[in-house]
Order: structure tokens, then C-alpha cells, then sequence
């Protein structure tokens, strides 16, 4: 009989969804990784014009739309100060595939990938599908990942390491000290550095940087999307940005896997790309506002949390047993263990929910934790 690859073997449905699926009908949702807002108007409208003009009938070049790649260019040059062909972008189903592109044509079987842990849950279980092996290093006190700590795990197994900034789930943004020394150490190591920036307008305190500004070298890849930027998860549409020759290997399994991205969500980003930017700019001061809602309230109760400077997730240092309690109580929120070894002890709050709702989760957390003191 046939049986499972090894590979495949290697993973299992991530946890977040676990809690989803175990929470009542009325629960309050504090664990979703997606803003509660509607796409851009103007997104919307663009692929319904490309829709009723039949543009979006046929496959589109394996890269996308020029259109599109363009429009990302402009963008990477108008935000990270990057100049980059429009043929060097991939198009892809999300961010998602973007860092499987990424992952599998970058890892060889037995090879290292350096991640976050906390972190992002994709890039432990991609690493495991490419047949690698992730090496997940602990932040340090405030949530960020040390340049010095993914600097000593890398050994001469390590084909790449994993940058999130700002991050899921923990809500740190990297520095520029920190970000340029990424970018050294893609550079000296000679190590790839995926870096994943798909919440990078949401940054409250500071800037984003991204470590493909810095390198010297074409050690760096970056993964985006316009499902955070543009509250369009639905739509599925991320590209990776790289040189010329990681795009031509990257292409290789896009091709193959996907063809092209979806040509309706291609012409929607476009726009959304192209378009004025005070959607994304609104959704930041929203975040921003419930951030420090959230911060003043978990502190109040006597929660260690570091400060998220970035994205919309908070990550407080939690009692044993209050996850679960507050879960019962029907708010929904994702344990740290979700995200990594070391996010044990952890609670991740999502805080894509209006303030009137994250005040009344809050009530709630405040009750268990008073329960549990
Ligand atoms: C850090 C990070 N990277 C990538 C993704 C994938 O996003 P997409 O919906 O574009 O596939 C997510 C989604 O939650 C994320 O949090």
C-alpha cells in the first residue's frame, strides 16, 4: 500500500487551528492573523474591471502581470530604497507560497534553516516538507531575534536563515543595527536570509528596514504580500523579490506547482499597490491604539509583556493554566507553544478586533488572572 512520504510525516496541522476548531459559536476571536477590515474599495473594483473586460480568463505569464511586478518594483523602491527589475519578482498565492518557493529551492535535503522561536509556524514546518532540519533559536528578553544568536547557530549545514520583522506572533520589530548586521551576516556567511516582511506598513515606534536594503551580496530574499498590508488574505497574493538567478530557481517550482497566481487578485494588488495608501495608513493608527488598550490593560493586571512595536499581535509572559481559562471563558487566543519551544509560557494576542470588543476580552483575561493569583 502506499504510505506517506517522510516528509510530509514530518509535520502536522498547526495548532492555531486546533484552538479555532475547539471554541464556541459566540467566543470573542482574539486569535486571528488577519485585520478586520474590508479590502481597498479601489482593489475590489480593479478586479471586477479586469473580470468584466475577460482579462482574467487565461493563465497569466508564470511571474505575473507586468503590470503587477511593476507596481511591486515602484513599491520596494518607494519603501526600501531597493531598485529591482521587474523580472525579478514572482507573483505567487500568498505570502505563504512565497516562503515555500523560498524554502524549497533554496534547502537541500539534511540542510539547516535558522528560524525564530517563537516564530512564524510555516517556516519550521516548510523546512521539514524541503526535507531540512530548522534550528529555532530563543529571542531575547523583548521578543526580537539576536543577530549574534542566529550568527553562532549557523554551522556549514545552514543554507539559509529566517528574518520576521515586524513579527507574528510576538509583535517585535528588528532595529536598523539589528537588520543591517542580518544583512552582514547573509553577506560573510554566505547564507541565504529569507526575510519576511508581509507586516511591514504596521510598524508603531520607528521604521521598517529590511535587510535586502544592507546586503552586498544577492544573499537576501524577500517575501511579501498584500494580505496584511491591504487586509486581502482572501485574495491569495504575495510575490518573492530576489536576483536574478534565485528568481530563475524560485520559478522553477512555481511553475510547476502553481503556474500563476490567481489573475483576478493580480490585477486587485496592483491597484491596491498603485492606489493611495491611507487604507493601510488607517488600519495602522487602529492597530496602534488598541495596542496600547491592550498594554495598559494586561501591565494593569500585573502581565509581564514586552512592547509590540509592530504588526497586531502582543505577547505577554502568562501563568500556567490562564490560556486555557480564558479560552473557556470564550475568548479565543493562540498559546505560545503554538509558535515554539520557547513560546511556552506565552499567550498570543491577536488584536485585529475593534476596542470595544478587545476591552471586554480584557475583562475577561483580568477575571482569570486574578482567579489564578
Ligand atoms: C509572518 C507571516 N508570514 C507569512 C504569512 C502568510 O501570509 P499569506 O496570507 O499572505 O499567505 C503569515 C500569515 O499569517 C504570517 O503571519
Amino acid at each position: 500500500m502506499t504510505e506517506f512520504s517522510s516528509r510530509v510525516e514530518a509535520v502536522s496541522i498547526s495548532g492555531i487551528r486546533e484552538v479555532f476548531e475547539a471554541a464556541g459559536a459566540d467566543a470573542i476571536n482574539l486569535g486571528l492573523g488577519q485585520p478586520d477590515f474590508p479590502a481597498p474599495e479601489h482593489a475590489r473594483q480593479a478586479a471586477v474591471d479586469a473580470i468584466e473586460a475577460g482579462e482574467t480568463d487565461a493563465y497569466t505569464s508564470n511571474k505575473g502581470i507586468r503590470e503587477l511586478r511593476e507596481a511591486i518594483a515602484e513599491k520596494h523602491d518607494r519603501d526600501n530604497d531597493i531598485s529591482v527589475d521587474p523580472a525579478d519578482v514572482i507573483a505567487t498565492a500568498g505570502g505563504s507560497e512565497a516562503l515555500h518557493l523560498a524554502i524549497e529551492a533554496h534547502v537541500a535535503v539534511g540542510e539547516e534553516v535558522v528560524i525564530p522561536d517563537p516564530g512564524f509556524v510555516s517556516y519550521g514546518a516548510l523546512t521539514r516538507v524541503a526535507g531540512g532540519e530548522p534550528t529555532p533559536v530563543p529571542l531575547r528578553e523583548d521578543l526580537t531575534l539576536s543577530p549574534a544568536a542566529v550568527e553562532e547557530a549557523i554551522t556549514d549545514d545552514t543554507a539559509a536563515f529566517v528574518v520576521n520583522s515586524p513579527a507574528n506572533p510576538t509583535g517585535a520589530v528588528q532595529s536598523e543595527a539589528d537588520v543591517r548586521a542580518f544583512a552582514r551576516i547573509a553577506d560573510d556567511h554566505d547564507v541565504l536570509c529569507v526575510s519576511d516582511e508581509v507586516y511591514e506598513p504596521f510598524v508603531f515606534d520607528g521604521e521598517h528596514h529590511s535587510p535586502m536594503t544592507y546586503a552586498d551580496s544577492d544573499n537576501v530574499v524577500v517575501v511579501n504580500a498584500a494580505s496584511k498590508a491591504y487586509s486581502m488574505t482572501g485574495w491569495r497574493l504575495g510575490w518573492v523579490t530576489a536576483s536574478t538567478r534565485r528568481i530563475e530557481r524560485m520559478l522553477r517550482v512555481h511553475q510547476y506547482a502553481q503556474a500563476c497566481a490567481s489573475a483576478p487578485a493580480q490585477y486587485a494588488a496592483e491597484a491596491a499597490l498603485e492606489g493611495p495608501q491611507d487604507h493601510t495608513v488607517e488600519m495602522r493608527e487602529a492597530f496602534e491604539e488598541r495596542r496600547d488598550v491592550l498594554l495598559d490593560a494586561l501591565e494593569d493586571m500585573g502581565l509581564e509583556v514586552p512592547t509590540p512595536r509592530g504588526a497586531f499581535y502582543a505577547m505577554p509572559r502568562v501563568p500556567d493554566g490562564w490560556v486555557e481559562a480564558v479560552i473557556d471563558r470564550g475568548v479565543i487566543l493562540v498559546p505560545g507553544a503554538a509558535f515554539g519551544e520557547h513560546g511556552a509560557g506565552h499567550a498570543r494576542i491577536s488584536y485585529a478586533a475593534g476596542v470595544e470588543t478587545l476591552k471586554e476580552a480584557l475583562e475577561i483575561m483580568r477575571q482569570v488572572t486574578n482567579d489564578l493569583q
